[in-house]
């Protein structure tokens, strides 16, 4: 897959911010203000230390992780979505940093962070490879990603629970060949396909099919063995 080129992404970009920011425009959580259950379960097995939660959106997995002693970086394209993050955190009296911007745009430390939780991090088909490359750069040699999406198969569930939600362009969806391939050399503790029954928010309501992991960076970087 091709990157675009600079002015195609600041218009995927914009029209992006403005579909997200009038999701989250409302006083209800479109995913609900609970963690995902897998993100929950898996962090569960890590100590904690500083964890980056890309496309957090309002934030239920950053806010949870900030509430089990993590230090936590959110970022997502949308302003509405930090706010409601924030208000998020102040009613279970927790904190958490949260930059808004692009994924490829932003400034992410190497080397620094012990988890990444990519949770319905569905990027542009244009760039998701890209950002996932840029994702496993920040983390620490034998920190863990832990991952949630929608599956290529997740389109024909769409045809039957129409408020399951997800993205419509295959090319946003993830199989398992392309996980293996963006994460390559980590160690895969577990990774699987699987259907899954998720009641979260008004947004992922019904039946799915998702592509979910633990995976842990090596300690020698990729490529210097
Ligand atoms: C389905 S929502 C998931 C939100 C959150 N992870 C959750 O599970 O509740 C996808 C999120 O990806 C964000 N996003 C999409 N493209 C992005 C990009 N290029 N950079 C940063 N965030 C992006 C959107 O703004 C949106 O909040």
């Amino acid at each position: 897959m091709l990157l675009c080129n600079r002015a195609t992404c600041v218009l995927i970009n914009t029209m992006d911010k403005n579909f997200w920011n009038e999701r989250y425009g409302n006083a209800e959580y479109a995913y609900g203000e609970a963690p995902n259950s897998y993100f929950r379960e898996k962090l569960k097995d890590l100590s904690p230390g500083s964890i980056l939660m890309p496309a957090d959106g309002e934030g239920r997995n950053g806010v949870h992780a900030a509430r089990h002693q993590w230090k936590v970086l959110s970022f997502d394209l949308s302003d509405k979505g930090r706010d409601k993050a924030f208000r998020l955190a102040h009613g279970y009296g927790v904190t958490l940093d949260y930059m808004v911007g692009d994924c490829l745009e932003l400034s992410l430390p190497e080397n620094h962070f012990d988890c990444i939780g990519l949770i319905y991090a569905h990027f542009p088909a244009s760039i998701k490879s890209a950002c996932h490359q840029k994702l496993n750069r920040s983390l620490k040699p034998g920190g863990h990603v832990i991952f949630e999406a929608y599956s290529k198969n997740h389109l024909s569930y769409q045809a039957r629970f129409p408020r399951i939600g997800g993205p419509k362009d295959i090319d946003q969806l993830f199989d398992l060949d392309e996980v293996r391939q963006d994460f390559s050399g980590f160690e895969f503790q577990e990774l699987a396909e699987c259907e899954v029954a998720l009641e979260e928010g008004a947004f992922h309501q019904g039946l799915g099919s998702v592509i979910r992991f633990v995976a842990r960076k090596p300690d020698t970087p990729v490529g210097h063995q």
